[in-house]
């Protein structure tokens, strides 16, 4: 397995809008090969998500997985999910205060406005189609994660520049209060 260099915020590959994916290609071995290694790198960077865009591979594919996440340990588990060409839609207007931070944005976070429950509808990394439900704080590492397929990321959603802070200041001065919208929010979703 390789780790991957990971793309970092004013590289154009960010900002493209990354293409769906084949099935017979997503069958191939280079593409499965590459699905691991974007799943080793995740883990190496202990990132919560990993986008093939931020690889520098603009395809729509992302890897999900978050088991006590030293980055984000108020965050609840997540068990690995491989996500192909997904498309996400609000099963509601309701929506939370997420505080986000992306590896391609190093050392910066910024709260931004998330639905609360999505219908997620893709292929599993080997063709088979998925169709479930996700909510709360689950739900807004997916709208991150689909976010960078289209060329987005989290500061382009972030409403209040005020919320902007570095890794250590957020801890600082906003990760105790973060907990406890995290707390109302699984408490109200479950996850
Ligand atoms: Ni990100």
């Amino acid at each position: 397995m390789t780790i991957l260099k990971i793309a970092s915020i004013g590289h154009p590959v960010l900002r493209e809008r990354a293409r769906d994916v084949g099935s017979e290609e997503l069958r191939g071995a280079e593409i499965q090969q590459f699905i691991d290694d974007l799943i080793e790198t995740m883990h190496d960077a202990s990132g919560a998500g990993l986008a093939a865009i931020q690889v520098y591979r603009p395809i729509r594919i992302c890897a999900i997985e978050v088991k006590d996440n030293p980055r984000y340990p108020y965050k609840p588990n997540i068990p690995l999910t491989v996500l192909v060409n997904p498309v996400l839609t609000p099963l509601s207007e309701e929506r939370f205060d997420n505080y986000e931070g992306c590896l391609s944005v190093p050392d910066l976070r910024g709260v931004v406005s998330r639905f609360a429950e999505l219908r997620v509808q893709a292929w599993d990394r080997h063709g088979e189609p998925m169709d479930r439900v996700v909510r709360g704080i689950t739900a807004g590492t997916f709208q991150h994660e689909v976010d960078h397929l289209d060329g987005k990321l989290f500061i382009d959603r972030v409403s209040d520049t005020r919320t902007l802070c570095t890794w250590r200041e957020f801890s600082r001065y906003h990760e105790s209060g973060f907990r406890n919208t995290v707390a109302d929010v699984v408490a109200r979703w479950g996850s």
